[in-house]
């Protein structure tokens, strides 16, 4: 599908955020504010209902332009209080194509943007992987601001630097570590999120659960996504390139997610419950508990450990087979080349996995062991 990045418009605002009532006094005091102390950037994330008012504390009071990149079925109007211009993208993995990024740029020349500028990314982890990479390449850098509208998006992927866009050859191929200046993770922007994204974004909520999280379930919405959200910012700001292996527990249940999403969107004709692609954090699901079997089979993890494992994932409503129609080979043969992402060392494959030191990569598994798994992951 087309992307309709070249049509932008300018969007005056008259309303002035900073003009705080009672109501919105209370509403600042629910808000959490979480800091990444990331060593290129230290930065806040805003989490809250309501907690967008906090944007235009975190836009440059000498921002000459700002520049939003949403897609048009996203329909949150910002408040900036100032006048912005809007570059829509499409939806789905497409719109994190070469081509895509291509528009992205070109629009924000139409936008008069320059590096005195800022992006604000206004959407799910497409669009913050999208116009993040757009933003720190164009003009060799500009600053982005990341409103993250997805579940997913707040819990993981708007956190962490992270932009990037696909190649025919694979996802995030091309991309860039680059903070952004400040994130918000407005809980009341989820209302309008179809519940299969929910779904997605409760995957990486177990994935956080079970990375030591505990009991998370119990919590309210909001504050899932806070303690997330600061697991997340503690292991990004102790590892922020992925250089020393800690970034790469964020990972968890994600080898086999990534080849069950992957053969998913290769069409190999599978669909998830509502008859869709598998959605990434559906298929993490999926691959949490691979990897608590796999841990379980290797002597690492109890019985109990196990269970814990089908118990989040079941609380989550999330599934917990591999759907029929994807071949095991398929998805060996993706893990395969997939592990040349991870620290790849010596013949087998490589997986994040739990364990008496907590979970930590291991490498070199036996991919016969790896495929009768595998096997025993289909629902009878
Ligand atoms: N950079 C990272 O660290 C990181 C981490 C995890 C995932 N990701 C990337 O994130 C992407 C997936 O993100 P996602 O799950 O948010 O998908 P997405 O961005 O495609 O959003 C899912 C769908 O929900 C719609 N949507 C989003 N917010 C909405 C709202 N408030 N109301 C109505 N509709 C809304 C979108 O238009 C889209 O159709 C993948 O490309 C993945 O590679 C990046």
């Amino acid at each position: 599908m087309e992307d309709s990045t070249a049509s932008t418009h300018n969007t005056a605002s008259t309303h002035n955020t900073a003009s705080a009532g009672k109501g919105d006094v209370a509403i600042a005091a629910r808000c959490k504010e979480i800091e990444v102390a990331s060593p290129s950037r230290k930065y806040s994330v805003y989490v809250g209902n309501r907690c967008v008012d906090k944007i235009s504390g975190i836009i440059p009071e000498d921002a000459r332009q700002v520049v939003v990149v949403t897609q048009r079925e996203i329909e949150i109007e910002l408040d900036l209080g100032r006048e912005y211009s809007t570059v829509f993208v499409s939806q789905g993995e497409e719109a994190k194509s070469v081509k895509s990024l291509e528009r992205v740029c070109k629009s924000f020349v139409e936008c008069g943007l320059t590096r005195r500028g800022v992006v604000i990314a206004l959407g799910g982890g497409v669009v913050t992987d999208l116009a993040g990479f757009a933003a720190s390449i164009y003009h060799r850098g500009v600053p982005c601001i990341n409103v993250s509208t997805s579940l997913l998006g707040q819990v993981d992927a708007a956190i962490g630097g992270k932009t990037g866009i696909n190649l025919e050859e694979g996802k995030n191929l091309i991309g860039t570590f680059s903070q952004p200046l400040g994130v918000i993770c407005d809980i009341s922007h989820l209302e309008s999120l179809p519940q299969l994204e929910m779904l997605s974004g409760y995957g990486e909520i177990a994935k956080y659960a079970l990375l030591g999280l505990g009991n998370l379930e119990k919590y309210s919405l909001e504050e899932q996504v806070a303690k997330c959200v600061y697991l997340k910012a503690s292991i990004v700001s102790e590892d922020e390139l992925e250089q020393t292996g800690k970034r790469a527990v964020l990972n968890y249940g994600h080898t086999l997610g990534h080849a069950i999403e992957a053969c998913s969107l290769l069409g190999s004709s599978q669909t998830d419950m509502e008859n869709q692609p598998i959605r990434h954090g559906v298929a993490v699901g999926i691959g949490l508990i691979f990897a608590g079997k796999l841990a379980h089979r290797l002597g690492r993890i109890d019985d109990a450990r196990l269970a814990r494992h089908y118990e989040v994932v079941r609380n989550y409503g999330l599934m917990e087979s591999i759907p029929k129609e994807i071949e095991p080979d398929e998805l060996v043969q993706f893990m395969a080349n997939d592990k040349k992402s991870m620290f790849a060392k010596g013949d087998g494959l490589n997986f994040v996995l739990d364990g008496e030191k907590g979970v930590e990569l291991v490498t070199g598994i036996d991919t016969k062991l790896v495929r009768g798994l595998l096997e025993e992951m289909y629902s009878r």
